[in-house]
């Protein structure tokens, strides 16, 4: 009576993870990243990409850090209407959807006195943080992957993400040093980097 008692309930635990392994499949299609309002992410679409928390600079915008080309990518100093928008191109070509933990390319749209793509790319180490800047540059590599980010939702829940740099979509095969983007405030200018503190953003659709 024992055992069989053992052998039912064994069996109904095999069937409750039976089911839940159909209902959790792994889908080829991961969750859509949201905007501020809760609407999923387009491509080719115009965002605005701003701080989750309060205090932690404005939108984020072309940062020319130096008199010189190339510009940078990092965040106006306060929270208000000035900053660019971005474009985001997914890898998948079928993907119509900005999608979590798939790789994409990122533009601002905007024109500046340089003349080169506003691509966003992992760019040099900082000296002196020893964190990697993104800069507005094409990644002439055969396979461009530092041109490629992915959005991760971010721990605390909302519609509020990270924005992360380890392109195994584009090559699956590669061994990525992976970031995650935070602010890098360098002569009072906000800057992004990999490597250290992590800035939480949401992403607010461009109404204009
Ligand atoms: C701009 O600043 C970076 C970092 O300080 C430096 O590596 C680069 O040489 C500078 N470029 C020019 C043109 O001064
Ligand atoms: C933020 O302030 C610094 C220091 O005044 C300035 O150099 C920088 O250009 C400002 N950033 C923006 C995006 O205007």
């Amino acid at each position: 009576m024992k055992m069989i008692g053992l052998i039912g309930s064994l069996g109904s635990i095999w069937l409750v993870l039976a089911i839940s392994a159909v209902v959790a499949q792994p889908s080829s299609s991961p969750s859509p990243v949201l905007d501020s309002e809760g609407r999923p992410l387009e491509r080719g679409v115009e965002y605005y990409i701003n701080p989750a928390i309060t205090d932690n600079g404005g939108r984020f915008t072309l940062i020319n850090r130096n008199d010189s080309c190339p510009f940078y990518v990092g965040q106006e100093n306060v929270s208000g209407p000035e900053g660019f928008p971005v474009i985001f191109t997914p890898f998948a070509e079928e993907d119509t959807l900005i999608r979590e933990n798939r790789d994409f390319r990122i533009a601002f749209s905007a024109f500046t006195i340089c003349v080169q793509s506003n691509a966003w790319m992992v760019g040099e180490t900082d000296p002196e943080t020893e964190r990697r800047l993104i800069v507005i540059r094409q990644d002439k590599s055969e396979l461009s992957t530092r041109n490629y980010f992915r959005i991760v939702k971010a721990a605390v829940g909302g519609n509020i993400y990270e924005i992360s740099w380890c392109p195994t979509d584009v090559c699956p095969t590669c061994k990525f040093n992976c970031g995650t983007a935070g602010g890098l405030v360098e002569n009072g200018k906000r800057l992004l980097a990999l490597d250290g503190s992590v800035l939480p953003v949401t992403f607010e659709r461009n109404a204009a």
